[in-house]
């Protein structure tokens, strides 16, 4: 293997990305660099620091990225309205961008030449990592050990972190892959591997089943500025405390599950559930402001968009053209979305029941069958006549 002077790991403390330390320190004879990245995944990052380093890091970062993550990531989306294949809010998707932007800049500041992932090679991930590195740097190389390293098993795994003396959690084996941030939770592996199976709840983290979800419903006022969420139920919250805040209440009541056979851009069906209690929540709100607020047209074409923003995102083209084009499509719809909207949370359920705007396209007079109604009816024949003709024209041909 080609010799490498530094590296920075993208570091989350279980075991591969563990391992991966003196391994690539054997490897490749370089110095290595940790950086984990806090997007909400409640584990304690003192630790995970003490950790890499304790394990061999030359130096270790954590940063604090929640708000930046779900400001200029997260929020991008909702406006957006992304949710890809028609389910999953994109948590792990969106999350992958940003990691890769501080891997880049923190090699830049400490002089490495690679950057390294702990992606296996049929997911997703690996694809974001490099794409997202490739396209903020076109020198700095990246390294996938996972792909090609001797382990065949976790077994394997622990055999060399003995030997290497890094310390692993006895815990029992996890049964499930996770990947954790304040937008969404992605769960997959064990007995999820068979689609036919329904998720056991101990798959579940952050929501409550709706059978054990309380009998009283309950009623979120969200308020849009720009399309953006600036407070719940009257309260001004920054994004962080907002999420947080959302999927606490939201999660209590059952919302935001999510169970998917997915199309993974690799070209394999997976299966994998997802918790997603706040963004469910921003998410339906977001989109019932534009019901009230947008044009027809305007919110059909972005209806479409909607689609191609999810896939970008999941495919890894956060750093491309074409998503920096469709921000400011979006942005530009977005200067008219503001206003409240009134949900309503029971038993797993999220339900629009009111909205409000001074942007509002709803009108009243228009729109009763009161004696207030000013719609002058006599315009419908000339309408319905004009509408038809074509079809009347081909209808005549047959
Ligand atoms: N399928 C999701 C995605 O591609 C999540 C991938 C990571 N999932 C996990 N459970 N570790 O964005």
């Amino acid at each position: 293997m080609s010799s490498l002077n530094k590296v920075v790991l993208a570091y989350s403390g279980g075991l591969d990305t563990s391992i991966m330390i003196p391994w690539l320190k054997e490897k490749y004879g370089c110095e290595v660099v940790a950086f984990a990245a806090d997007v909400g995944q409640q584990e304690d990052m003192d630790k995970v620091k003490e950790k890499a380093l304790a394990t061999g890091a030359c130096e270790a970062y954590v940063l604090d990225l929640k708000e930046e993550f779900l400001r200029d990531y997260c929020f991008k989306a909702l406006k957006a309205g992304a949710i890809y294949e028609g389910k999953y809010p994109l948590g792990t998707a969106l999350n992958r961008p940003i990691i890769s932007k501080y891997l880049v800049e923190i090699a830049k500041k400490t002089g490495a030449d690679a950057v390294v992932h702990g992606a296996t090679g049929k997911g997703n991930d690996q694809v974001r990592f490099e794409v997202s590195v490739m396209a903020l740097d076109a020198n700095l190389k990246c390294i996938a050990p996972v792909r090609t390293w001797e382990f065949k098993s976790r077994q394997e795994e622990i055999a060399y972190a003995q030997e290497k003396n890094i310390p692993i959690e006895v815990s029992v084996e996890k049964p499930y892959s996770i990947d954790r941030n304040l937008w969404s939770i992605s769960i997959e592996c064990g007995v999820l591997e068979d689609p036919w199976n329904e998720p056991p709840e101990d798959a579940y983290l952050i929501t409550t089943s709706p059978e054990k979800a309380p009998n009283e419903p309950l009623y979120l006022e969200i308020e849009f500025e720009k399309g953006e969420p600036v407070a719940v139920n009257g309260k001004r919250m920054n994004p962080v405390e907002m999420i947080v805040e959302l999927n606490e209440m939201a999660g209590k009541h059952g919302v935001g599950r999510v169970d998917i056979v997915e199309d993974r851009l690799v070209g394999i069906k997976s299966r994998e559930i997802y918790e997603a209690p706040g963004a469910t929540v921003l998410l339906t709100a977001h989109k019932e402001l534009e019901y009230l607020v947008l044009d027809r047209e305007t919110f059909r074409y972005k209806e479409h968009l909607a689609i191609k923003y999810a896939d970008l995102v999941y495919y890894g083209y956060w750093f491309s053209p074409l998503r920096e084009a469709l921000d400011a499509f979006v942005d530009e719809t977005q200067k008219r979305v503001n206003g409240v909207v009134r949900l309503k949370l029971y038993k797993g359920n999220c339900v629009p029941v009111g909205r409000k705007s001074p942007n509002s396209l709803y009108n009243f007079n228009l729109a009763t069958y009161d004696p207030e109604d000013s719609f002058d009816h006599r315009t419908g024949e000339g309408f319905c006549k004009v509408w038809g003709l074509p079809l009347m024209v081909a209808g005549s041909r047959k």
